[in-house]
């Protein structure tokens, strides 16, 4: 009897202390449940260490991978913003059960103490560097010569010069030059000009003060041909390229300053051919293979006979014309004799015409303005290298 009542106060012992536990258990799963609010949940908390390490992990390692603060910026957005791992852990904070939730606010503080941290030094290197970048890209080398003037352009005039001359000396002769500060004897007297002429009046030439020294600005390059006839050796074949000035306005078809090229040949034999022949040869080097000249009689002081030279002008802009190029001749006699060549065994030609005139042709110009006024836009049409 004893034993059985024994046996029988220990089951009724264990039965008490069974319905002890579970009476426990449904007042625990009482106040979890109304701690939540919601549905039940297990006690086993939803921020675990593990996942708090791996968002920082994935922070610190996208961090290190910006090379750019752009980069970096992009990166915290992405890892430590709204929606990023460390986010999504932080917003089950609210799951957490209470007595765990000292427990897991700390180690969620640290964790995004960490990624913030992180974020901070990176900040800093890559500013560092950043700076470091712009101050070599924006170096200046104050011991560099600076370039103060765009570069210009040759004037299309001094270009045709040579290219005038490049022709002449192609065919053996020479560049003779002269003064732009002439005496009138040179210009004037020794070529023939009568002390009247019409050509010396103050209206066409500049003289120069004092005018007892008779020094005058040349009128033409002619004057270049007297001093080359007293100066040289026979045979003598030589262009004379250079500045004239004559006292008229500046206007579309005159400038008081412009620009010759005499030519002038003295061999044995020379006849109006050879002018001929000469003049045809330089003009389709100007104007093209089917550029032809004319002659038409006319006077000049210093050549006889003498003529005026036209050109054929094909693609000029009202149509095909003739225009004046220059004139031309063959040398006086006179000015043979004068320079002490006997006539008899030397002949010569002379010729000269206005460069400007030339380049109005070869481009069909009709305003000598745009010559002189300097504008780089103009001067640059022609192709010209510094
Ligand atoms: N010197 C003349 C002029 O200026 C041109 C010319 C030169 C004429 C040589 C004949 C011979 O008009």
């Amino acid at each position: 009897m004893k034993r059985g009542s024994e046996k029988q106060q220990r089951e009724t012992a264990a039965r008490r202390e069974g319905e002890r536990k579970r009476e426990e258990n449904t007042r625990k799963g009482d106040a979890a449940q109304k701690t939540i609010g919601l549905v039940f949940v297990s006690e086993s908390n939803p921020i675990t260490q593990q996942a708090a390490n791996e968002a920082v992990d994935l922070a610190l390692a996208a961090f290190a991978a910006a090379t750019t603060s752009a980069e970096l910026k992009q990166a915290r957005a992405e890892h430590a913003g709204d929606g990023s791992p460390i986010a999504r852990l932080n917003a089950k904070m609210r799951e957490v059960p209470k007595e765990l939730k000292a427990e897991t606010g700390k180690f969620m503080g640290q964790a995004r103490g960490r990624i913030e941290g992180a974020y901070k030094q990176r900040e800093a290197e890559l500013a560092e560097k950043e700076a470091a970048e712009r101050l070599i890209a924006e170096t200046v080398d104050v011991t560099e010569a600076p370039v103060r003037r765009t570069t210009g352009t040759r004037h299309p005039l001094a270009q045709l010069q040579d290219e005038i001359g490049d022709v002449f000396i192609g065919m053996g002769w020479e560049i003779a030059e002269g003064p732009e500060l002439e005496h009138e004897w040179y210009n004037f007297d020794a070529l023939g000009f009568d002390p009247d002429h019409p050509a010396r009046a103050m209206q066409d030439t500049f003289f120069v003060d004092p005018p007892e020294r008779h020094l005058l600005l040349r009128t033409h390059t002619s004057p270049v041909q007297v001093r080359s006839l007293l100066d040289r050796e026979l045979p003598l074949y030589v262009i004379a390229p250079g500045r004239v000035y004559r006292t008229d306005e500046l206007d579309a078809t005159h400038t008081p300053v412009f620009h010759q090229v005499e030519g002038i040949a003295i061999d044995k034999g020379l006849t109006m051919a050879h002018l001929r022949g000469t003049l045809e040869h330089f003009a389709r080097q100007m104007f093209g293979d089917e550029a032809k000249i004319r002659l038409r009689p006319n006077f000049f002081p210093f050549t006889e006979p003498s003529a005026e030279m036209d050109v054929w002008q094909p693609n000029a802009k009202g149509g095909a014309r003739w225009v004046e190029w220059g004139g031309c001749g063959m040398v006086d006699p006179n000015e043979l004799l004068a320079a002490g060549i006997d006539p008899d065994e030397y002949q010569g030609f002379a010729f000269g015409m206005g460069i400007e005139r030339t380049l109005q042709f070869r481009h069909d110009l009709n305003d000598m303005r745009d010559m002189v006024e300097g504008d780089i836009r103009f001067n640059r049409q022609f192709g010209g290298l510094v």
